[in-house]
């Protein structure tokens, strides 16, 4: 099958022939349609954090998927071939034309999502899914300050809180001011003209970091038993414990059954799916270089001047495989 490969650390992605892979008992075999790119992915390749995010090399990258079931191991029941799915991998594996996997890890592909906007969902959903719900608890009545609100995982927790009847209040550049209105924000911060802490006059029950930076600022606009949850970098516990709140680093941890109730709110239209661009997988060091460019500088790449650029539009960006 073609799929795309890291040889070495830092290395350019080649994409050649590799054996399909065999699935064990609980698996199944999928044709992959879409993959999509995650900022994991780009820095798992550039070994900066291999000690806590190690990968075995060759490595084909791919946390997210669409596509159909080919096969299915002797202990699924869930999965007949010819079913549409979409799922997440153990962190390796989906730029590729097959993938074996779990069938704990699959849910059935919502049926109003293409398979390009079923493969944009999986990490982005389930993070902000298990950030909001799993490690924040929020609830109806409560305000939560979304920070990068207009990115992939952002979005996931807009839609989801403010369904869940809370009050959601983002941080993002002014012009997604509209879009983020229009999928259930109440009020946007533009983080290119001002400081979210010195505008923000009463207090969050909940803060969901998207972004990074100095936790400080965040732990000042929470009340008083109030919880930051990143997505992104550890939050210290003295400096939570010294603001009277508490705070903590998520690392998603996906299932087929979050995924499968994410798919019905999706499926009844209480929550959309937003795809930036699409390429074909041969073109993934472009799709890399496009995604480097939204968060400058956090991932040591620096961006080239076309991935400088702010992206146009909201989502993810995904892969075309077959
Ligand atoms: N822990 C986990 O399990 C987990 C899972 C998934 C993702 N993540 C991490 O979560 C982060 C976000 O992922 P993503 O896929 O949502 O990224 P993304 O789609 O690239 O979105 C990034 C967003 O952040 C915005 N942004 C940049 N700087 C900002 C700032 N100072 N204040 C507010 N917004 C800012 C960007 O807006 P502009 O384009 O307007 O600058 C963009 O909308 C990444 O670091 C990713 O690695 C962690």
């Amino acid at each position: 099958m073609k799929a795309v490969r890291l040889l070495e650390y830092d290395g350019p992605l080649v994409f050649n022939e590799v054996p399909t892979p065999t699935i064990a008992s609980d698996e199944v075999l999928v044709g992959i349609r879409y993959t999509a790119v995650n900022h994991l992915d780009l820095v798992e390749a550039s070994g900066k954090a291999r000690q806590i995010l190690p990968i075995d090399l060759p490595w084909i990258p791919g946390h997210e998927f669409s596509g159909v079931v080919e096969q299915i191991g002797s202990d699924v029941a869930a999965y007949a071939p010819g079913d549409a799915v979409f799922g997440t991998t153990t962190g390796t594996g989906a730029y590729a034309e097959y993938l074996a996997v779990k069938a704990m890890a699959i849910a059935r592909k919502p049926s109003n999502l293409s398979f390009e906007e079923a493969a944009s969902v999986p990490v982005a959903s389930q993070t902000a899914w298990q950030g909001l719900f799993t490690h924040a608890h929020l609830k109806a009545g409560q305000t939560i300050l979304v920070h990068g609100g207009a990115g992939a995982v952002g979005t996931y927790a807009v839609q989801l809180a403010s369904n869940a009847g809370a009050t959601v209040i983002a941080t993002a550049s002014g012009n997604d001011e509209a879009y983020l209105t229009s999928i259930g924000a109440g009020r946007i911060i533009d983080y290119r003209k001002t400081q979210f802490e010195k505008v923000l006059q009463e207090k969050v029950d909940v803060v969901f970091d998207l972004v990074g930076g100095d936790i400080r600022r965040s732990l000042l606009v929470l009340k008083e038993g109030g919880i930051l949850v990143s997505a992104v970098q550890p939050v210290s516990q003295e400096e939570a414990a010294a603001h009277r709140v508490s705070g903590m680093m998520m690392r998603l941890a996906p299932s087929g059954e979050m995924l499968d109730r994410i798919g019905r709110l999706l499926e009844d239209g209480t929550i959309r799916a937003d795809v930036a661009t699409e390429y074909a997988l041969e073109d993934v060091t472009r799709a890399w270089e496009d995604l480097a460019g939204s968060l400058p500088g956090v991932h040591g790449m620096p961006p080239s001047g076309q991935a400088a650029a702010r992206r146009k539009s909201h989502g993810k960006i995904v892969l075309r495989v077959a």
